[in-house]
């Protein structure tokens, strides 16, 4: 189970990244970079973030809570998307920020919700009794 989650995480914050930066590119290229803030979250919380939660999974959650784990993963993907496509209309001048503002809010409290999960699932881990190898 830990390792089809790790190996989600790995490959959705990667999607993630080469997006981040295919958009990084297209606002270099355009002289146009209004698309900054999106860009910098979805590097950041998307591609960063989620490739975090990968290594935390395969280094400190060998056989974490199968359904907690579910939910943090489907509340940080959730969070990111709503964030980003969010973000893209807000500064893409595409929806006014009143009509968004439940959208981003939302999103920053799945997100948010996702990484309390995460430090859930680590308290929740039984202390290993094998000292870790220097
Ligand atoms: C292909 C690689 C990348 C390209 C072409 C690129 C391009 C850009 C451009 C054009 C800007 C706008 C600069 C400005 O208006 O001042 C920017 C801002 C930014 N980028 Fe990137 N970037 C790349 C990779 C990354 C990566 C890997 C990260 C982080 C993981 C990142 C994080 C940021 C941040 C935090 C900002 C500032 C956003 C803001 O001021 O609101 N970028 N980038």
């Amino acid at each position: 189970m830990t390792n089809k989650l790790e190996r989600a995480y790995l490959l959705l914050g990667l999607a993630y990244g080469a997006l981040g930066m295919g958009l990084g590119i297209v606002m270099a290229a355009s002289h146009n970079h209004g698309q900054a803030v999106t860009h910098a979250h979805l590097l950041l919380v998307g591609f960063l973030l989620s490739v975090i939660y990968a290594l935390i999974h395969r280094l400190w959650l060998p056989s974490p809570s199968v359904w907690m784990s579910r939910v943090q993963f489907g509340a940080h993907h959730l969070g990111v998307i709503l964030m980003v496509i969010g973000l893209f209309l807000l500064y893409g001048g595409y929806v006014p920020g009143e009509r968004i503002e439940p959208v981003l809010s939302s999103s920053s409290i799945l997100v948010l919700t996702a990484l309390v999960l995460m430090m859930v699932l680590l308290l929740k881990k039984p202390r290993s009794t094998v000292p870790d190898t220097v």
